[in-house]
């Protein structure tokens, strides 16, 4: 059972800075572009922080998708809550949590999982709960710089419940066995 800490709440802003940064010199419609997601599309960002993903994705999908955006941090639910409300959002649904993300079997299109995955001690517990909401012909959109390409291809694949579709730049996307 996950019982992850979050993070400070200096920290998240340092990192939310450097977000910002990092946003301006790559757009984070690049990464969701190799998610492939679609107009209509249900998506689930797990780990959203400040919600870069969550508001590219939010383009895509469109008013008849669902952006689901998860974290553990208050902080990050309520920057993305903000933001949804200043852009007039309504598909923009945020989840705080720390792995269960209460969402039906077999509902979503892509999980958006972003750099977070290093941070999570029990990754056995948050991949099952992936591959419970995700629809049987869908994605989860994999990336963590922090790990290794072998490590990433055997954590997600180890419980027989992904397998390896494709790497595209430094985004692994798996479907759902
Ligand atoms: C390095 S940030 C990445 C944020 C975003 N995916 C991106 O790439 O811009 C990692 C995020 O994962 C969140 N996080 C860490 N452990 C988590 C957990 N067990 N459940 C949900 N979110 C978690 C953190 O609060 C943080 O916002």
């Amino acid at each position: 059972m996950c019982h992850n800490k979050s993070q400070s709440n200096l920290d998240f802003r340092f990192m939310s800075f450097f977000f910002k940064i990092r946003d301006f010199f790559k757009s984070p419609m690049k990464k969701v572009d190799i998610a492939e997601i679609k107009s209509g599309d249900f998506v689930l960002d797990y780990g959203c922080g400040p919600g870069s993903y969550s508001f590219a994705a939010a383009e895509i999908v469109g008013p008849s998708g669902k952006i689901f955006a998860a974290d553990i941090h208050t902080l990050a639910i309520k920057k993305v809550n903000k933001k949804a409300m200043k852009k007039g959002l309504e598909n923009i649904i945020t989840i705080e949590t720390d792995y269960k993300t209460g969402l039906d079997d077999n509902y979503i299109d892509v999980i958006m999982c972003f750099d977070v995955l290093h941070d999570i001690k029990d990754k056995e517990s948050i991949l099952k709960e992936f591959h419970r909401v995700l629809k049987l012909d869908s994605r989860l959109s994999f990336d963590d710089h922090h790990l290794k390409e072998n490590e990433i291809i055997e954590t997600i694949t180890a419980q027989g419940l992904f397998k390896l579709i494709e790497k595209k730049e430094k985004s692994y996307n798996f479907s759902k066995i």
